[in-house]
């Protein structure tokens, strides 16, 4: 049995992850919604974004680039050290927070809450009010853009990560959201850290009503 299987509380190196993904490419999930906003050109001229859960700012720095104003948390003072210390980042519009997600604060009427695999990592007893605090602070027609992971993954043996089943995750949607992209992902691999796991991932971007 692996060390991470005898806990309940799955630790992750988060620096390590930091140098591991450094420089790679913004998600998928992320490009996804950017273009449904410039479909409908509903913008103004510096939307503004949160990004929750931004590690060292891998997709923070794509919306600072296309000229988006951001807000950038994390539980961890090393990648939001790491983000501002970034060559690619524009702090004109750029703003951070070291908060976890069980105790944070969101400012309204916000573009795009972008959650790039962060979200799984907010313990159960939090989660649904985090994602109603995600909900509240969305303006009408934003947009959430990130992944959940699933009650196949190999981590779900964890209990201090949420895993949702595909039922649990159409019913957090199920109200107030348009979903535009749902991906459903399941296969083994390996973590950007090299460890073994079977991914079971939902890809998300969803709309919030016009009339919620
Ligand atoms: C897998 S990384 C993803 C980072 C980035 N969004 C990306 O796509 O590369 C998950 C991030 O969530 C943060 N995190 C994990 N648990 C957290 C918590 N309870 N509160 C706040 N942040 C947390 C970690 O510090 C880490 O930066």
């Amino acid at each position: 049995m692996k060390q991470e299987e005898k806990s309940p509380v799955l630790h992750r190196d988060w620096a390590a992850y930091y140098q591991a993904v450094a420089g790679r490419a913004p998600r998928p999930t992320l490009l996804a919604a950017l273009t449904k906003f410039e479909i409908e050109e509903s913008l103004t001229s510096h939307p503004f974004a949160i990004d929750i859960g931004c590690g060292d700012g891998r997709d923070t720095v794509e919306l600072l680039r296309r000229g988006w104003r951001v807000l950038g948390i994390d539980g961890e003072a090393e990648a939001i050290n790491r983000l501002r210390n970034r060559l690619d980042v524009d702090l004109k519009l750029l703003e951070t927070r070291i908060q976890r997600f069980e105790f944070v604060t969101l400012p309204e009427s916000v573009d795009l809450v972008n959650a790039s695999f962060s979200l799984p990592f907010c313990p159960p007893a939090n989660f649904s009010q985090l994602w109603q605090k995600i909900g509240n602070c969305l303006r009408e027609g934003g947009r959430f853009c990130g992944h959940f992971f699933g009650d196949r993954d190999s981590w779900s043996i964890q209990t201090s990560l949420t895993f949702l089943t595909r039922q649990q995750l159409t019913a957090l949607f199920q109200n107030d959201w348009e979903i535009e992209v749902f991906e459903e992902e399941e296969h083994l691999g390996i973590t950007p850290l090299g460890e073994d796991r079977y991914w079971h991932i939902f890809h998300i971007v969803a709309r919030l009503r016009v009339d919620s």
